[in-house]
């Protein structure tokens, strides 16, 4: 479906969960969250109901995400019974990767196809400290076993931060030589509460291009990606710009957060309820916010934060 600047709405992010089993620091505050009434979330039936609801709609593409989506119990059945649904193409992930090592294969059979791993530094103990709690070996782990799996694509995110992993840049956009994967810097977005990061860890993306003279560029392939390769390599190294240089005009996509909230834009509080509609509540209630997806989301820095009105965690990115 259109919305009112022309925009063909036609992907889904779809958050299944809140909850993490990390805690990074640009995603969600120290003490975790404060876990919502098991009532206030969606059901795996309403999930499924909305996904269908959206598909009558235009939506062809989901990605899955949290919080982190793979700490949720029903999480195959979501997947699978997503895939069934008539108009959806495609369903990807977004994962920390921590759970891959059991549950790559049972997701690649469920029907997602795609996976997209975080990884914001290769190492040890920065690792612990941007997460918070979390180990590189278990996130590595999970990033051997998605290539195992066999995906159609594995793509790592690592989220640019000034003064933390800026000097591993070269490191990270290695492993595309090495292995068949695609590697997203991504521009830290200064969230509700982000408060740990000051100005000097807001850097633009073109600090990888500075870093990286050699990248050549290539075809997008549809995503809001600015693509490059370095030469030989086997995966693409994409940059993605929300802050410096956001997309807006080419956004194609609505959220659905875990508690039921559409979401026409990430940086908006505009939020459209599902919780507790019917099918038919539910498409009504998707044209709605489609309609009032707004054209920008307006400046975002150090100064002027998001005006999502959540964390991270509780829009799924
Ligand atoms: N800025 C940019 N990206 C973020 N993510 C989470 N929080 C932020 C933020 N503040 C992204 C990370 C992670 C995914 C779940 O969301 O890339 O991989
Ligand atoms: Fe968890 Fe991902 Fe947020 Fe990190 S970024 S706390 S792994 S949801």
């Amino acid at each position: 479906m259109l919305d009112s600047f022309g925009r063909d709405i036609t992907y889904m992010r779809v958050s299944v969960t809140e909850l993490c089993n990390l805690r990074c620091r640009y995603c969600m505050p120290a003490d975790g969250v404060c876990k919502k009434r098991h009532e206030e979330m969606l059901t795996e039936d309403e999930t499924i109901t909305a996904i269908r609801a959206a598909a009558s709609l235009g939506i062809t593409k989901l990605r899955i995400t949290g919080g982190e989506p793979l700490v949720k119990k029903n999480i195959l059945s979501i997947c699978e019974r997503a895939a069934r649904v008539p108009g959806i193409r495609e369903i990807c992930i977004t994962t920390n990767g921590t759970l891959l090592p059991s549950l790559a294969h049972p997701l690649r059979e469920a029907g997602v196809s795609r996976v997209n791993i975080s990884l914001d530094t290769l190492d040890a103990d920065k690792f612990r400290y941007i997460s918070r709690c979390g180990e590189l070996t278990q996130a590595v782990d999970g990033i051997r076993a998605a290539l195992e799996a066999g995906f159609d694509k594995i793509k790592l995110n690592t989220v640019l931060i000034g003064g933390f992993n800026d000097e591993e840049i070269p490191a990270l956009a290695e492993l595309t030589r090495r292995y068949p994967l695609d590697v997203r810097f991504i521009e830290l977005m200064p969230m509700y509460d982000s408060g740990d990061f000051g100005p000097e860890a807001f850097i633009p993306y073109t600090v990888v291009l500075d870093k990286l003279p050699e990248l050549v560029p290539v075809d997008p392939d549809g995503g809001v990606a600015k693509l490059y390769r370095l030469p030989g390599a086997l995966g693409s190294i994409g940059l993605i710009s929300p802050v410096s240089a956001h997309f807006c005009a080419a956004c194609n996509r609505i959220r659905l957060t875990a508690d039921g909230r559409l979401k026409p834009c990430l940086h908006s509080g505009d939020e459209y309820s599902l919780k507790g509609l019917d099918y038919d509540g539910m498409v009504a209630e998707l044209r709605r916010a489609i309609v009032c997806k707004p054209s920008w989301h307006g400046v975002l820095n150090a100064e002027n934060r998001s005006r999502a009105g959540r964390n991270m965690n509780q829009i799924g990115g």
